[in-house]
């Protein structure tokens, strides 16, 4: 399977529209520190048969900067065959509004996160007028994971977290879920995780028996999000475990054997500054930070 990240920024991107912090003032004279939203472009056995993960509000810039997911010669030829969706946040889905010439969208999705589309951003009904909104489940992890262009997809339930706009909905354990994608012919798996709340027994299999983990880089350390003044909560409390500290998901990562990419990176965090120290920690821990259009064949 081939991997392509398309973006690897948290809501907002880098640099935030409404924001001057170092890391959005400094991403605006230097190209090389913006970052998109995060999205994964992946391709399995099928020639010229893409899914992303997550539609961002970049999808079309993001689809326009990849030669291979550009319209074929005629009407409406897209390599795009379908998203499949980690989360029902808005950084993860208010791309498949920008999405409505399409004939046709498969959306794969837990439960939850059709439901809180459905009722709550009202997708299907917004987009009937305009194209064939076809949904598939995304199956939790250990049952039968769905076939999708020669690999094995499924979803490791990862929180409870609700986006804001659905915060009155039921619990469930997969409104945040990593995607964990198999190749049955190679034998490799990749798990795309952009929103990890706690360490838990649950990820950390998942990521024992991957190849390759983009995981949640929203933070660097648990006070970022107070000390910058975004929130009053910590980054734990936003649901989303930090890169540093103690639980930091570094510690968790130290030592194992897959290739480890952070993504969904905030705009407060350090690490959008490409000279920030904290690279060099990562790289002593055999980790890194996904760079936008980062290739990885497995
Ligand atoms: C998150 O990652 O926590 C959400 O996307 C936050 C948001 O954009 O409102
Ligand atoms: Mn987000
Ligand atoms: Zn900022």
């Amino acid at each position: 399977m081939l991997l392509r990240t398309l973006g690897t920024a948290a809501g907002g991107g880098v640099p935030q529209w409404n924001c001057a912090c170092p890391g959005c003032a400094g991403a605006r004279p230097h190209p090389g520190w913006r970052r998109q939203h995060d999205c994964l472009a992946v391709l399995g056995d099928a020639p010229g048969a893409w899914c992303l993960v997550n539609a961002t509000p970049d999808i079309t810039t993001q689809l326009q900067g990849q030669p291979e997911l550009r319209p074929a010669a005629g009407q409406k030829r897209t390599p795009l065959v379908r998203v499949l969706l980690t989360d029902a946040e808005l950084d993860h889905t208010l791309g498949l509004f920008q999405l409505r010439e399409a004939d046709r969208i498969e959306v794969l999705a837990t439960p939850p996160v059709r439901a809180a589309l459905t009722e709550g951003l009202h997708v299907d009904r917004v987009l009937a007028p305009y194209t064939d909104l076809v949904w598939r489940d995304l199956p939790p992890h250990g049952e039968p994971p769905v076939d999708l262009s020669g690999l094995q997809v499924s979803a490791v339930p990862l929180s409870s977290k609700r986006p804001r706009y659905a915060a009155h909905a039921d619990e469930h354990p997969a409104w945040s879920s990593a995607v964990r994608l198999h190749d049955p012919d190679s034998g490799t798996t990749a798990l795309y995780a952009p929103a990890l709340a706690a360490w838990s027994d649950t990820i950390e299999a998942a990521v024992a028996d991957a190849d390759a983990v983009f995981l949640d880089g929203t933070f660097w350390d648990d006070d970022e999000p107070r000390r910058t003044g975004i929130s009053r909560r910590t980054a734990t409390g936003m649901g989303h475990l930090p890169i540093d500290g103690p639980d930091g998901t570094a510690s968790h990562l130290n030592g194992i054997g897959a290739r480890c990419l952070y993504t969904h990176l905030n705009n407060t965090n350090p690490l959008v500054d490409p000279s920030a120290p904290q690279h060099k920690e990562l790289a002593a821990l055999g980790l890194a930070v996904a760079g936008e259009g980062m290739e990885i064949s497995l």
